[in-house]
C-alpha cells in the first residue's frame, strides 16, 4: 500500500449527560473539522466517557453515529471496559474479554492500540502481559510504517500531578519500542494539553482533550494542575511515504 495519510486523534472526549450536550458538541466539531481534513480513520484515545456510566455511553453513540470516516474507540482511565464492549457491539476489534488491544491493518500505516487502563486507578500500567502483546505484535510487521496509540503518557511530562498518574511502567514500554525501527509515532491523551516527548526513537504527541485543558504544575508548591484558557482540540497526524509524519494541533 502506499500514499498519503491522514489520523484524526480525537482523545479525553469525556462525554456526560449533565452538561446539555456541551462534550458531544465538541466530539462533533472535531469530527466535522476531521471531514473537512479528510482524515482515513478516527482513532478516540480514550476517556470516552466522564463517568463510567451507561447512558453515557448511550450519549457517546449517538454521537459517533454517521462518522466521516471509520472509527476506532480505545479505553482510558474513564472508561469501563465490560460496558463499551457491551454498548458498541458493532465495533467488532474490540476483544471479547480482557484488555482492548487491537490492530488497524488497512491503511499505509499501521495502527496499534494498546489498553494500558487499570481498572479502578487513574495511572496506566504495561504490565508484563501488555508488553509481550506489544512486543510479539510488532514483530509480527516489522517493516511497515507503525504508529502506536495508548491512552497514558509514556515519559516524564514535568508536571507534578500527571507523572504520578502517568505509564508507570514507561521504561519497560520504551524498551518494546526500542527493538521496533518501524514505529514511526506513539500519540496518546490523558494530560488534555499538548506535549511532547520521546520513547526510545519515536517521538510520542500528547493529544489535547476536546472537553477541558489542564495547566501545569511544575513546581513544587504549585496548585496542582489548575484548568487553564488553551483551546481544548484534537491532532491531525498525516503521513506520506517519502515524508514522514507530521503531527499538528487542531483547536476547537
Ligand atoms: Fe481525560
Amino acid at each position: 500500500m502506499s500514499g498519503q495519510f491522514r489520523l484524526a486523534q480525537i482523545s479525553d472526549t469525556h462525554i456526560r449527560t449533565d452538561d446539555a450536550g456541551a462534550a458531544a458538541g465538541q466530539l462533533k466539531r472535531a469530527m466535522e473539522q476531521a471531514r473537512d481534513y479528510r482524515a482515513d480513520v478516527i482513532l478516540l484515545t480514550g476517556d470516552l466517557v466522564n463517568d463510567e456510566r451507561e447512558d453515557e455511553y448511550a450519549a457517546l453513540a449517538e454521537a459517533i453515529e454517521n462518522p466521516p470516516a471509520p472509527l476506532y474507540l480505545m479505553p482510558g482511565n474513564h472508561d469501563e471496559r465490560t460496558l463499551l464492549r457491551s454498548r458498541f457491539p458493532q465495533h467488532a476489534y474490540l476483544p471479547r474479554e480482557g484488555p482492548l488491544h487491537f490492530t488497524i491493518e488497512q491503511f499505509p500505516v499501521r495502527i496499534v492500540a494498546l489498553d494500558d487502563v487499570v481498572p479502578g486507578e487513574t495511572h496506566g500500567l504495561l504490565r508484563r502481559s501488555g508488553a509481550e502483546w506489544l512486543e510479539s505484535t510488532l514483530s509480527a510487521e516489522r517493516t511497515r510504517p507503525t504508529l502506536i496509540a495508548l491512552h497514558h503518557p509514556p515519559f516524564l511530562t514535568h508536571d507534578l500531578l500527571f507523572d504520578t498518574i502517568g505509564l508507570l511502567d514507561a521504561e519497560e514500554f520504551a524498551n518494546v519500542v526500542s527493538r521496533h525501527r518501524q514505529v514511526l509515532r506513539v500519540v496518546c491523551g490523558h494530560h488534555h494539553r499538548v506535549a511532547v516527548g520521546q520513547a526510545a526513537h519515536a517521538p510520542v504527541i500528547v493529544a489535547p482533550s476536546t472537553s477541558w485543558t489542564y495547566g501545569l504544575a511544575m513546581d513544587d508548591g504549585q496548585r496542582i494542575a489548575p484548568r487553564t484558557s488553551e483551546r481544548p482540540g484534537w491532532m491531525l497526524h498525516a503521513w506520506t511515504p517519502t515524508g514522514g509524519f507530521a503531527s499538528h494541533f487542531m483547536g476547537l
